[in-house]
């Protein structure tokens, strides 16, 4: 972890990001939308390495939403294709750099090479405690809650608990972010104004920043705004005084 002055202000520790706008970006320039998601995985590497230096703690990237299957199958094929690149070509660097990959999302149905090339990448840096990176894949926050409530009933059928006792707690520890701290501060590129099915229940105090620019576009300059905006906010949690959510 790096030394901060003692007036610097802290946090956000998580930090998550819907990158959003790559097809726009491509668009602009008479491009194939694919060439966005491709300019968008270098994106993500400025970001993740920014994290780092910056000393998030934990990264949560939308990847793939439970709705993007409606896209053209092309278009599904190659996200898919970006992913299984990105994982195998950054996987070592990754790890090297003491980076924890956690994937969040249903595992079912997925093509059995991408669960385990996913497997593979939580299993190699399992240990690693610089900083989590959390990829959000084939996510949608209604389905997370859903499969939570079928886990949750499946236990009240057999006899193992007690209705009463599923309460918030319960349930967050069935979703698929268990053990993980709320995001601090979801960031979403492009301008839209919606959290599109991400971390609903996660969100409940989450500060959302929308910013401009498109995610191809996105950097580390544009990351310290976001927090900058972060830090100019007023957290109080439902109470009366702020409260610092780290
Ligand atoms: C984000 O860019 C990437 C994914 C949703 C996978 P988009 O593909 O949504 O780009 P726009 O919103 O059409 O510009
Ligand atoms: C959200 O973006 C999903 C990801 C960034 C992976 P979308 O582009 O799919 O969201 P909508 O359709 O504009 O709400
Ligand atoms: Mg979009």
């Amino acid at each position: 972890m790096g030394v901060s002055p003692a007036s610097a202000p802290t946090g956000p520790r998580h930090v998550a990001i819907i990158m959003d706008g790559n097809g726009r970006w491509a668009s602009a320039r008479g491009l194939p939308r694919v060439e966005g998601h491709r300019r968008g995985v270098e994106a993500l590497r400025r970001t993740v390495r920014a994290a780092i230096e910056l000393d998030i703690a934990y990264l949560t990237i939308f990847s793939f939403s439970s709705e993007n299957w409606s896209r053209p199958a092309q278009e599904v094929s190659d996200l898919f294709g970006l992913l299984r690149r990105f994982i195998r070509h950054d996987l070592a660097e990754l790890h090297r750099d003491g980076v924890c990959v956690r994937i969040i999302g249903a595992r079912d149905g997925l093509d059995p090479e991408i669960c385990a090339l996913l497997t593979e990448a939580e299993e190699l840096t399992r240990a690693n405690t610089r900083m989590t990176l959390v990829v959000a894949f084939n996510y949608g926050s209604r389905d997370e809650i859903a499969r939570a409530a079928r886990a949750l009933a499946r236990e009240v059928a057999a006899g193992e608990r007690a209705i009463d006792t599923i309460d918030a707690e319960a349930i967050g520890s069935r979703l698929d972010t268990a053990g993980l701290p709320d995001p601090d501060l979801i960031i979403r590129t492009s301008g839209e104004k919606r959290l599109s099915n991400f971390l609903m229940w996660q969100a409940a105090y989450s500060e959302l920043v929308f910013v401009p620019e498109l995610w191809p576009d996105f950097d580390k300059a544009a990351l310290e705004r976001a927090i900058a905006e972060y830090h100019g906010r007023e957290r109080r949690f439902g109470g009366l005084v702020a409260k610092t959510g780290s």
